[in-house]
Parts: structure tokens; C-alpha cells; sequence
């Protein structure tokens, strides 16, 4: 036995080339099958995998989906956007500029307008002005040019339910983490036959497929959701069509929201986060107003955000956690392992948006408590 044990061993240092050692995060992949899948986990701060895992694919595509997946995030994260002819998309950008090959697409060249999107002008090929079939040509692509773009020109755009599909076949419980996008730009630009408007579709969308149970009831623990958005409105008109839970996301201190105008300082008032909490369990800040940066690419003072959402029981899912150095403050000595510590250990957040899934995975899991 001890002759095969050793030899065993032997095999398995000697890092043969095609011999897995283990894998690449610990049981992200699985656990239990079928039935038994394994539950989503709850102990610890939620792992939620921004636009998939697109810091090593293109964004909001089945792959990103499927390697955040497989890298053990607890929530795929999606933006959801109308096609012009009423159908649920995952796509960030209000414009397919950034993201797909739409510009070698001679078909399309006459779509290129300017519309005003959020107090801006933007000009491009905008989602709203394509049919899902028109989309389904496109072929995504890697946002930065720092980042890998050998995955370029592969990937389709999916639909929501094709998103909600991919969770649902995960081989352990995943949760879906979809935005509400720009309600207020959708429902001016895209009309639906019967009358409904963005938010009836998403939610209806949601329902189709068994979700609606409240945060952590047995029906939410078995198909996990939360649905953000940035517009107050959308998001107190969505409460009254679902039990789902709802995150309120908060933009940049200079941002006003789109559907409400209001201002950063408005929104985060003790007496504005009081009305909401009526509505949501959460809200998803940009971290730089939880922790300001300095103009020397340090960290300030942390704000009283964080507490006094955990004063009047509202969850913090900040985001969005890059391994880039350009994306790390100085505090963190280049580590994004250094900035989880920080987050999760000093500010106390109860989910982030991460772009690099398995770095926040590897970090949980190398620091987890031992159970024995
Ligand atoms: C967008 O452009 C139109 C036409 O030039 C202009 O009237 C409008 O004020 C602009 N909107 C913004 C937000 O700049
Ligand atoms: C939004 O609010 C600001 C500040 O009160 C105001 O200057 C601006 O005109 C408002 N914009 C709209 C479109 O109402």
C-alpha cells in the first residue's frame, strides 16, 4: 500500500504535463449533481461575476457566463437591454460600438444616429435600433485592448432567457444577478404591442422561469436573484410586480439618476435610504464613494455609506473589483488579493462585482476558516 501510495504521489508531483493537480478553484465547478446540487453558499460575502467572468472574455457572452461559472462565482451579473422589436438582451453599452464587430458590418452602416442617453449625447448603433435577429449576427469582442482579444469575433450576443437558461444548468446553485438598463431610455425608444412596459417584460421574463421568492426563502435559495437597477422608479415599480429581491445601484458622485434627477448627496441621505429600504434589500455603490480615491491613487477616508446602510439592514454589493494594476490603488501593493482583504475584512461588504471571479474564489477560499 505504502509502495502505491508513494507512487501515486510521485505522479501527482510530478507535474506531468495534462495532470490536473486540482482544480483551478476548489469545487467551483460543481459539488453534487443533478438533484443534489450543491446549495448556493451563504456564510460569506456573495461572489457576484460582473458581466461574467469578462476580464478573460468578452463581456455578457455564454462564455463569459460559462467560465465564471466554472471558476465558482455564486452570481452571473447581466445588463438587460430591448431590441427594437421588444425582445430581452444581455449587453451593457447603450451603443454596440465597444463590444461587437458592428462597423464591419457594411449592412448596417446607415444606423449610426445620436441620441441623448442619461443627459448625454452619444452617438453609435444603438441596441434599440437593431431586431434580435439583426443582433445575432454580431459577433462580441473584448472591451480593452489590455485585456485578451484572441476571443474576439466567436461569441454571439444571448438573449436574458438565454442567460437565465445558463444559471439554471449550472451543476450546483447559481444566482443571476440582471440589471434593470436605462429603463427610462428603453421605454422611450421601444414600444411593446400589448401595452407593457421594460420593467413588466423583465419581471415577466424572471417569473417565466420560476423566480419571484423572497431573499432566502426556500423558492429564492433555490433559484437565487437580485435585480438592480439605477432608477428609483423602475425599481418601485418592479416591487410591485415581484417578491424578488431588488439592489439599488448608486453611480458616481457626479451622476445623477436618470429617471429621478437626483443627485448623488439626495440618494445617499439617511432620510432617501429610509424610503427605499421599503423597496429594496440592498444597495450596489460604485466603491470610490464608499472609499474616495486620492489624486495620488491612494486611499481616503472611508464615507458612512456602508454604515448606514447596515444601520437600516440594507446589504452593500460595491463594485467593480479588477486585477489590473491600473485599476488597484497604491494601499494594495499591486495585489487584488490585498484589496479583498481590505473590502471584505475592513470595510465589510456583503457581495462585489467582480470582473476576475476566480481571483475573489481563490481569495475566499484560501482564507476561509478551517471547519475542523
Ligand atoms: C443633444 O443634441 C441636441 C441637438 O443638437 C441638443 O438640442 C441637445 O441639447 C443635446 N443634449 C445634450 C444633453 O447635450
Ligand atoms: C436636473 O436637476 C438639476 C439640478 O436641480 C437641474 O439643473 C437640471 O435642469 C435637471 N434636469 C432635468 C432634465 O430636469
Amino acid at each position: 500500500m505504502v509502495a502505491a501510495v508513494l507512487a501515486a504521489v510521485a505522479v501527482a508531483s510530478g507535474s506531468a504535463r495534462g495532470v490536473a493537480a486540482r482544480p483551478l478553484v476548489g469545487e467551483g465547478g460543481g459539488g453534487a449533481w443533478g438533484d443534489d446540487r450543491a446549495p448556493l453558499q451563504a456564510s460569506r460575502a456573495f461572489n457576484i461575476a460582473h458581466r461574467g467572468s469578462n476580464g478573460e472574455l468578452p463581456e455578457e457572452t455564454a462564455a463569459a457566463y460559462a467560465r465564471a461559472i466554472d471558476e465558482g462565482a455564486d452570481f452571473i451579473e447581466a445588463d438587460i437591454e430591448a431590441t427594437k422589436d421588444g425582445h430581452l438582451v444581455c449587453f451593457h453599452d447603450t451603443t454596440l460600438d465597444a463590444t461587437t464587430d458592428v462597423a464591419d458590418h457594411p449592412e448596417f452602416a446607415g444606423r449610426r444616429r445620436t441620441l441623448e442617453v442619461q443627459w448625454a449625447n452619444v452617438t453609435g448603433y444603438f441596441v434599440t435600433d437593431f431586431t434580435l435577429a439583426e443582433l445575432k449576427t454580431l459577433r462580441a469582442k473584448q472591451r480593452w485592448n489590455f485585456r485578451d482579444k484572441s476571443h474576439d469575433g466567436i461569441s454571439p450576443i444571448i438573449t436574458f432567457e438565454e442567460f437565465i437558461n445558463i444559471a439554471l444548468n449550472a451543476k450546483r446553485v447559481v444566482g443571476i444577478y440582471p440589471e434593470m438598463k436605462n429603463p427610462a431610455f428603453m421605454n422611450k425608444h421601444v414600444q411593446w404591442a400589448d401595452g407593457k412596459k421594460y420593467e413588466d417584460k423583465f419581471i415577466a421574463t424572471l417569473k417565466k422561469y420560476g423566480y419571484g421568492g423572497r431573499y432566502m426563502s426556500p423558492e429564492w435559495r433555490a433559484k437565487p436573484v437580485f435585480v438592480q437597477s439605477f432608477a428609483p422608479t423602475a425599481l418601485v415599480r418592479a416591487s410591485g410586480l415581484t417578491d424578488s429581491p431588488l439592489v439599488f445601484l448608486i453611480d458616481d458622485v457626479t451622476v445623477r439618476t436618470e429617471d429621478t434627477n437626483q443627485s448623488y448627496d439626495e440618494i445617499t441621505s439617511g432620510e432617501y435610504l429610509d424610503y427605499m429600504k421599503k423597496y429594496v434589500v440592498g444597495i450596489g455603490p460604485w466603491k470610490d464613494t464608499v472609499v474616495p480615491p486620492t489624486k495620488d491613487n491612494r486611499l481616503a477616508t472611508p464615507t458612512d455609506l456602508v454604515a448606514m446602510a447596515h444601520a437600516r439592514g440594507l446589504q452593500v454589493h460595491p463594485y467593480t473589483y479588477r486585477n489590473e494594476n491600473k485599476f488597484l490603488h497604491f494601499n494594495f501593493r499591486q495585489d487584488p488579493y490585498a484589496e479583498y482583504d481590505y473590502w471584505i475584512n475592513d470595510v465589510g461588504v456583503d457581495g462585489l462585482f467582480t470582473d476576475f471571479p476566480a481571483s475573489l474564489r481563490r481569495f475566499q477560499e484560501w482564507t476561509a476558516k478551517k471547519k475542523d
